[in-house]
């Protein structure tokens, strides 16, 4: 016999209720609570499922596994992932609408050397047709299935066995035995955990996309979050070319390692070397641009950081930023005005971090304070200069981790100076290197002296 549920649940975080709850007590996000009718009946049609159960056994008879895996044919994907894709895997491929994974999912099952199996919910098999002319990519091996049953999914997976299976997108999915519309959260939870359990028995690994919306919202893969082995998500504005991929979570690798890729007419590019990318250096000296050596996972990259600071227009002045914390934007410019005395208050301020990226690396925070500066003087920092350093809110400037890997990405771009903080320990780079000159400094004044020397206080 079939039961009929009413439950409320999160569409933040997927915590269930019989209630309806004003503020989730969970994630504490307000007004997230939908109802949702489940009715779950007790047929289960897949085999799979059934053959799930097993024994406890010892840890110490177990082997270790070797994790086998399947190299992508993209070599960032697979840094990405820890070196390649890992058998019996499910990964999320998050990201806003028309940002690229359809396309990178693609790019992945006609580049790979095995039988895959693309399960295309949102396209028609001739728009994904269109697709592959496009990607100028072949692979006779690659079975594309439009469905979105998941019972017949797993049947064809049954049948077909291929070694990689796609997911396009788990929000178009629906299984028989809820009775939940599609994307619902009790249907995406349902169909994920399912497929979690079809690829550990079969050991088929499994790339699942999924939307999200631009606050995270309604689609629902934060709650996926727990239940996949790795959830690589796409960043990057649709009006960029460039596409970042981060490691949100990973269970067979490093998280918080990103891929930057370059969309074209012919599908997604890797860039191999981003700083070269997010540096416009023309060499003609601008006011309001500020160059800092950031680190991002374990890739060093230089980025732009570009102010504009004019008179406030309203009595309220304007904080905008781009790419930045607009927090920490608010924090850099009160310790600009308590501990440099400049007079920041009756000016609107923007930031913007160029190439569309987002940086949370705290060592930007100097290059940040001079754009800012740079632009009040309207005073261009010389082009050669480039900084990294965090600045504390007692206006120290505090060391940050990987400072050779910094100065090094910096001394191959062709920077002839870069203003670091002092008691940095620096094994390689001493301050008179030949090539580049390493300044250590320990204040954000003596750093502001050493910029923009001939500028008093009062001009500000
Ligand atoms: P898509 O992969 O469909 O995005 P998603 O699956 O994340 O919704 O495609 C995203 C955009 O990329 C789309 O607007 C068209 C563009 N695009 C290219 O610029 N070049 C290409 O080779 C392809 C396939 C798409
Ligand atoms: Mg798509």
């Amino acid at each position: 016999m079939a039961k009929v549920k009413t439950v409320f649940v999160c569409r933040n975080c997927g915590v269930d209720s019989p209630k309806w709850i004003g503020r989730c007590p969970s994630c504490n996000q307000w007004n997230t609570y939908v109802e949702e009718k489940i009715v779950v009946s007790k047929t289960e049609t897949s085999s799979i499922s059934k053959a799930a159960s097993s024994k406890p056994l010892p840890l110490g008879n177990i082997e270790p596994e070797k994790a086998a895996r399947i190299p992508s044919s993209i070599k960032e994907l697979d840094r990405l992932l820890g070196g390649g894709i890992v058998q019996g895997s499910l990964i999320l491929l998050g990201g806003e609408p028309g940002i690229g994974k359809s396309t990178l999912a693609l790019q992945i099952a006609l580049g790979i050397n095995m039988k895959v199996l693309y399960v295309s919910g949102e396209e028609s098999l001739e728009q994904l047709s269109m697709r592959a002319e496009r990607l100028a990519m072949k692979n006779p091996q690659c079975l594309v299935y439009n469905e979105v049953n998941l019972e017949n999914i797993m049947n064809q997976v049954e049948q077909e066995k291929p070694g990689l299976l796609v997911i396009d997108s788990i929000q178009t999915l629906t299984t028989d035995i809820i009775d939940a519309s599609p994307g619902s959260i009790t249907q995406i939870r349902e169909c994920a955990a399912r497929l979690l359990k079809l690829s550990k028995i079969t050991r088929i690994p499994t790339l699942l996309i999924g939307h999200i919306t631009k606050d995270g919202m309604l689609a629902g893969p934060k709650l996926l979050e727990h239940i996949v082995d790795a959830v690589l998500q796409f960043e990057g504005d649709n009006q960029y070319v460039y596409r970042v991929l981060r490691s949100l979570k990973n269970r067979f690798g490093s998280t918080s390692e990103l891929a930057i890729f370059e969309m074209e007419a012919d599908g997604l590019h890797e860039v191999k070397n981003p700083s070269e990318i997010f540096l416009s250096r023309n060499n003609i000296p601008q006011s309001g641009v500020a160059i800092a050596s950031t680190i991002d996972g374990t890739r060093p990259f230089l980025i732009e950081a570009q102010a504009l600071v004019s008179s406030a227009v309203y009595g309220t002045p304007q904080r905008t930023a781009t790419g930045y914390d607009t927090k920490r934007l608010n924090m850099l410019l009160a310790v600009l005005e308590r501990k440099a005395g400049f007079n920041l208050a009756a000016k609107d301020v923007f930031l913007n971090i160029a190439g569309g990226l987002k940086v949370q690396d705290p060592a930007t925070d100097l290059a940040v304070a001079c754009a800012i500066l740079s632009s009040t003087f309207d005073q261009p920092i010389d082009p050669d200069t480039c900084f990294a350093a965090e600045i504390s809110l007692t206006g120290e400037l505090k060391p940050v981790m990987r400072i050779d890997q910094r100065i090094e990405e910096a001394l191959r771009l062709g920077f002839k100076k870069i203003i670091i903080p002092d008691f940095t320990k620096s094994k390689q780079y001493s301050k008179s290197h030949q090539d580049i000159r390493v300044l250590t400094l320990s204040k954000i004044e003596q750093a502001i002296r050493e910029i923009f020397s001939n500028k008093s206080k009062n001009e500000a």
